[in-house]
């Protein structure tokens, strides 16, 4: 039996951006639903319940009727055309009609109607369709069933325990699906508002536990599958490339062995059989130790397309990571630079994966850092389905201690521009995918203001030109609707500008991983220096930075197309916060704003700690106007270990390179 107690139904929960107050001008209203597919259910059972409590009306037909001119709030289905996720909105005199070819288009009709407000209703007429930019939105979660010995829950999790496993007694062999999912249709609403519509359930590391979903668990993950559903979300799962061996018995993985070939066809029968609408496998092989079809002298295409032609009956998908590289290199050796692993890995195989296969590439070439340079990868494989992965979880920006909004780095990845080969949102044919930052807490994320990352990442991935900042807004209005004006201030306040200041305190000018490692959280400058994972800074007493130049460095640089490569090539034009990615420079360098590199580094530490003390008077100033007391004690709590943690930050950063460079301070602060 499943008998951890339940911190999961809907009433312990914070409503997050879906409050109730958030549908009032919706319940207010005269509404209609014509239609009769799925989803119509899911948003009458919405319209039905705002109109309840607001004293609105609602009335329901097969189709649309005359009579529906006559209400305030139309939604129709027709006609008919199932992936057409896209909706028209009419607004006439204050009347206002959703049309949509799909019942899936009508629900993000009437969560976009939400979003507005009032102004739904108000605004000026007007005739606009809606349709997202990618057709796969996708969140990946890190989610273990046992509990790892040090990953915990969730890998890379900062908000609890998973919504969907239960650990049971923590013993191997004892997790698993959550019998009470009450939880997960309230998360699986909150999902669908956004525009996500794929969801992976398990770790990119899948264990021996994990494996079993596939076989096993296959009738609990159809529960799970069965409440997504209704809000039109697809579940996928992480497999392992080990599968055939590990559940079949078989004595090889080999992609090219009939029987394995056979295994995995079986298995998709099976998955398919179990749940119909089944989205497909999310797989990390070959990478920090997972198997792949290395061991039987096969590529990343050959393991890829061998899945793709097990699912492809089913019309299913394989997301295969394209995060490869070396995690066992000898630090001594500064020929093998990480951040080209990806690269070299596979864009020689462009062109050779199936069509149902999506590459998936994480935004830089390292790991997710505060800066990287976009990864190349991205502009090196025009003939394969690419996605671009995204981390909300924040792993190496401040573990949801910190208040990081990280919407401005994601619009500035979306918008970069490989020149004759397009933007990267033009590139990302094969959608977006970005790893959860979810949990059993009970504002979702540990951090409240990091909501504020799961719904941005939603809404970019629907719109990947929407503003950083006019999403805040949205979620602001939404989730905090009777606020006072002022602390909406104090969040914009502290959330505008939170990502470069989290940049500011922590690893200077792109260099990355000055982490504590293991767990990343924490400044600890030589902690991967002497290491196998290819993360280095090789700082001396000259110099910091890596030569990642094609003239005298690693070649990295000239993996990207012009003008890029000759940008980065050049310390003449490299961009100042991507310097020490590219470049071994000495301390004395001067950077395009003028300062030298120290100089810089003791500066923006210090500037750092500042911001974040500011961020702290302006929640205290507010703090007591929050209704939600719980929620602005939360925030306080974590504001007071992010000022601790910037300051740890800020002086083992500046006495590092105090002592390495013995270069004081032009302004004679106190460095230790
Ligand atoms: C990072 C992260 C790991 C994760 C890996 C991945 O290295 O620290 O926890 O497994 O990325 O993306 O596969």
């Amino acid at each position: 039996m499943n008998t951890s107690p339940s911190p999961l139904s809907r009433a312990d929960t914070h409503p997050a951006w879906l409050p109730d107050q958030a549908f009032a001008p919706i319940g207010r209203r005269r509404v209609a639903i014509a239609g009769a597919d799925p989803l119509i259910e899911t948003l009458a059972a919405e319209i039905a319940a705002t109109t309840a409590a607001h004293g609105g009306t609602l009335t329901r037909s097969a189709a649309t009727a005359a009579e529906d001119v006559q209400q305030d709030l139309v939604f129709a289905v027709s006609p008919s055309a199932p992936d057409d996720e896209s909706f028209r909105l009419v607004r006439r005199s204050g009347s206002v009609t959703v049309t949509a070819r799909s019942d899936r288009g009508l629900l993000h009709g009437f969560f976009h109607v939400v979003r507005l407000g009032e102004r739904a209703f108000t605004d000026p007429d007007v005739d606009q369709t809606h349709a997202p930019a990618v057709a796969l939105r996708v969140l990946d979660h890190w989610d273990n069933m046992d509990l790892h010995p040090v990953m915990g829950a969730v890998e890379r999790g900062y908000a609890g325990g998973s919504i969907f496993f239960d650990p049971g007694d923590g013993l191997p062999g004892s997790g698993r699906v959550r019998d009470d999912l009450s939880r997960i249709a309230a998360y699986a609403r909150l999902l669908a508002s956004i525009g996500i519509n794929r969801v992976a359930l398990n770790n990119v590391n899948v264990h021996a536990r994990e494996a079993r979903l596939l076989t096993d668990d296959l009738p609990h993950v159809a529960r799970i599958a069965d409440i997504f559903r209704r809000w039109g979300i697809r579940v996928h799962l992480s497999v392992s490339w080990a599968s055939p061996v590990l559940l079949g018995g078989l004595e090889s993985s080999d992609p090219f062995d009939d029987g394995v070939i056979r295994w995995w066809a079986d298995a998709a029968d099976r998955v398919w059989a179990a749940i119909p609408d089944f989205g497909g496998f999310v797989i990390k092989a070959d990478s920090e130790g997972q198997p792949g079809p290395f061991a039987y002298g096969r590529d990343h295409a050959d393991g890829a397309n061998m899945l793709a032609d097990a699912v492809a009956p089913h019309g299913g998908l394989v997301h295969w990571r394209a995060f490869v590289y070396n995690h066992t290199q000898d630090w001594r050796d500064r020929s093998t630079d990480r951040a080209r692993a990806a690269y070299d890995h596979f864009s020689p195989l462009d062109g050779r994966f199936r069509d149902n296969v999506i590459v998936q590439v994480k935004y830089g070439p390292m790991d997710f850092q505060t800066r990287e340079p976009v990864s190349p990868v991205l502009a090196a494989m025009p003939h394969t389905r690419l996605a671009l992965e995204l981390q909300v979880t924040q792993e190496y920006t401040g573990q949801q201690q910190h208040a990081v909004y990280l919407a401005p780095q994601w619009s500035e990845i979306l918008r970069f521009d490989f020149g004759e080969r397009g933007t990267v949102t033009e590139l990302a044919t094969g959608g977006f995918a970005a790893v959860a930052n979810v949990g059993t807490d009970e504002f979702w994320t540990g951090h409240p203001f990091a909501q504020a990352n799961l719904y941005a990442y939603g809404r970019l991935s629907w719109d990947p030109n929407a503003s950083a900042e006019a999403l805040l807004d949205e979620w602001l209005a939404l989730t905090f609707p009777d606020e006072p004006a002022p602390v909406a201030q104090a969040v914009h306040d502290i959330l505008d500008e939170s990502w470069l200041t989290y940049e500011q305190y922590t690893a200077p000018l792109g260099v990355g991983f000055m982490v504590r490692p293991g767990h990343h959280y924490g400044p600890d400058v030589d902690g991967y220096e002497y290491t196998p994972w290819g993360t280095y800074h090789f700082a001396d007493r000259d110099g910091v930075g890596v030569d990642r130049t094609v003239a005298t460095g690693t070649g990295y640089a000239g993996l990207y197309p012009q003008p890029w490569r000759d940008v980065y090539e050049s310390l003449e034009t490299c961009p100042d916060e991507l310097l020490l990615f590219f470049h071994h420079v000495p301390y004395t360098h001067v950077l395009h704003s003028g300062k030298t590199v120290i100089q810089h580094i003791y500066d923006t530490h210090f500037e750092g700690v500042e911001r974040v003390e500011r961020y702290v008077i302006a929640w205290e100033r507010v703090r007591g106007s929050v209704p939600d007391a719980r929620l602005a004690d939360r925030v306080a709590d974590r504001l007071a270990e992010q000022v601790r943690s910037a300051i740890e930050w800020r002086d083992q950063i500046n006495t590092y390179f105090l002592r390495k460079s013995g270069m004081p301070d032009a302004h004679g602060r106190t460095i230790y």
